[in-house]
């Protein structure tokens, strides 16, 4: 691996010696003792791991374990041995923390604490949110709450504020970490059978979980001009990897419904890591983005060093495991109309956050003067990749938008769709549920309060 350097809990640091796909996690606990990290997990699921990493936009939280050492190339990390002061002083959430009698259990406490001196830092009020990749809810979490509320008082302590790293560009024969889109599609030509890391939450666990050599490695992370949100008057033009954490209040301004989806996309430290790109190319049947650009019309953009094309993304996921992308070819951008107002995404998962869709549903139908002009309708968890729902949309089209023509397009789902049946749910609850979200498509365009968080009795 080439040279590392960043900050840890405020000292600079070097790494020369280590795998280009050695976790934070660890090397923290076998190299440098700092055991306060936990490893619950080990796939980014249960936040015990997480640590406090700045860049040039401020503090993030994120799953130690799913996190490489080269993506922390010109960061500051801070665990949480780092997060109370050089001189010992409590960090306010600290402070709180005793205060309130605040505590999970000692695997999953520190975590919390990084969560919550994250969530101070950026001056955050939405602590459910903040927390909810601090998985466990055991002990205290009431506690927990009453601490972060009380922590808010107090303000950023200087050593959190003045955690500012620097460092140099590296590269490397087997690890790359480009500046620009330019030079990694350059690098990736070279070495089409390289693995691209953006977030690294898929990545993660097929190091971790599966055990894998992934050969030459290239970090996408420092590309900027790939982390662009670009919102014109009628087009918003996505970077690949943009982070759903960047996506969501671009998403939530012009695009409400698929937005609230995001926020229970994962987790904090998920999202923070996680990039739109990431969850196009990985071509998961499961992603919860996918469904959401189909409905959307949206354009997907491939490039290798000397050329670029277009494609409607639905046309990129060809099979199960299969995508339109050629050696060498990257995800550029992904384009989305600015407006779409008819947007709804439903994301059905066991648990209401940080979990995995085992449906989700993204319909754009649009009426005039009461006939359905044009129809959009896509699902992940229903095929071997997310697919359009064609019949619906074709028995749809044209028709009067009552309540009758809806139930004609649900019994039509079944010649879309043939579900299978895993842990998630069964062929025939999938099925179903798909049935029903066009149903409640249907009653939420009519007005009618469809979100059970929303619904009371
Ligand atoms: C705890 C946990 C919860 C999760 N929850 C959700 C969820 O709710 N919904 C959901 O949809 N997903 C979820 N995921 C899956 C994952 O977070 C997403 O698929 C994520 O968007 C992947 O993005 P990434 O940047 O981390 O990809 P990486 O892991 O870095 O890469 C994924 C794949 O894409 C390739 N790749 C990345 N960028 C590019 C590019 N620009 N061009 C070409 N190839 C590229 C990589 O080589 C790799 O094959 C979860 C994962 C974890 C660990
Ligand atoms: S150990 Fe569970 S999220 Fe990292
Ligand atoms: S396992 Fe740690 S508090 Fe539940």
């Amino acid at each position: 691996m080439p040279e590392i350097a960043f900050t840890l809990n405020g000292t600079p640091v070097r790494v020369a010696d280590a795998a280009p796909t050695r976790t934070l996690l660890d090397w923290l606990r076998e190299e440098r003792g700092l055991t306060g990290t936990k490893e619950g997990c080990n796939e980014g699921d249960c936040g015990a791991c997480t640590v406090m990493v700045t860049d040039a936009a401020g503090p993030k939280a994120l799953n130690a374990c799913i996190l490489f050492l080269p993506q922390l190339h010109g960061k500051a990390v801070r665990t949480v041995e780092g997060i109370a002061g050089p001189d010992g002083t409590l960090h306010p959430v600290q402070k709180a923390m005793v205060a309130e009698h605040g505590s999970q259990c000692g695997f999953c406490t520190p975590g919390f604490v990084v969560s919550m001196a994250v969530a101070h830092a950026q001056g955050r009020t939405d602590h459910d949110d903040a927390l909810a990749g601090n998985l466990c809810r055991c002990t205290g979490y009431a506690p927990i709450i009453r601490a972060a509320e009380t922590a808010r008082a107090d303000p950023v302590p200087d050593w959190i504020r003045d955690d500012v790293p620097k460092a140099a560009p590296v590269r490397d024969g087997a690890c790359f970490i480009p500046e620009t889109a330019d030079e990694l599609a350059t690098w990736y030509e070279a070495h089409p059978d390289a693995t691209l890391v953006a977030g690294a939450t898929d990545v993660g666990l097929w190091v971790t979980k599966g055990l894998r050599d992934l050969g030459p490695v290239a970090f996408l992370h420092r590309c900027r001009c790939l982390q662009q949100v670009h919102v014109y008057k009628d087009q918003i033009v996505i970077g690949a990897a943009v982070t759903m954490t960047d996506l969501m209040p671009v998403l939530r301004k012009h695009h409400p419904s698929y937005g609230e989806m995001v926020r229970r996309y994962g987790s904090e430290q998920v999202r923070n890591a996680a990039t739109i790109g990431g969850n196009i190319a990985n071509g998961s049947p499961i992603g919860d983005n996918p469904p959401a650009l189909i409905a959307l019309g949206a354009t997907l953009r491939l490039r290798t060093a000397h050329s670029a094309r277009e494609m409607p993304i639905e046309d990129f996921f060809v099979d199960y495991g299969r995508q339109d992308r050629r050696p060498g070819e990257l995800v550029d951008r992904i384009d989305i109309p600015a407006s779409a107002p008819a947007l709804r995404v439903y994301k059905l998962s066991k648990r209401f956050d940080q979990d995995i869709s085992a449906v989700c549903g993204a319909f754009n139908v649009t009426v005039g003067d009461g006939v359905v002009a044009g129809a959009r309708i896509a699902f992940g968890g229903m095929a071997g990749i997310p697919k359009r729902a064609a019949h619906v949309e074709a028995a749809l089209t044209g028709q009067a938008w009552t309540e009758a023509t809806i139930r004609a397009a649900m019994a039509e789902m079944a010649r879309d769709f043939t579900p299978m049946t895993d842990m998630r749910a069964s062929a025939a609850y999938r099925l179903a549920a798909a049935e029903n979200m066009l149903l409640r498509y249907f009653h939420e365009l009519g007005g009618q309060p469809v979100n059970v968080l929303e619904v009371s009795a």
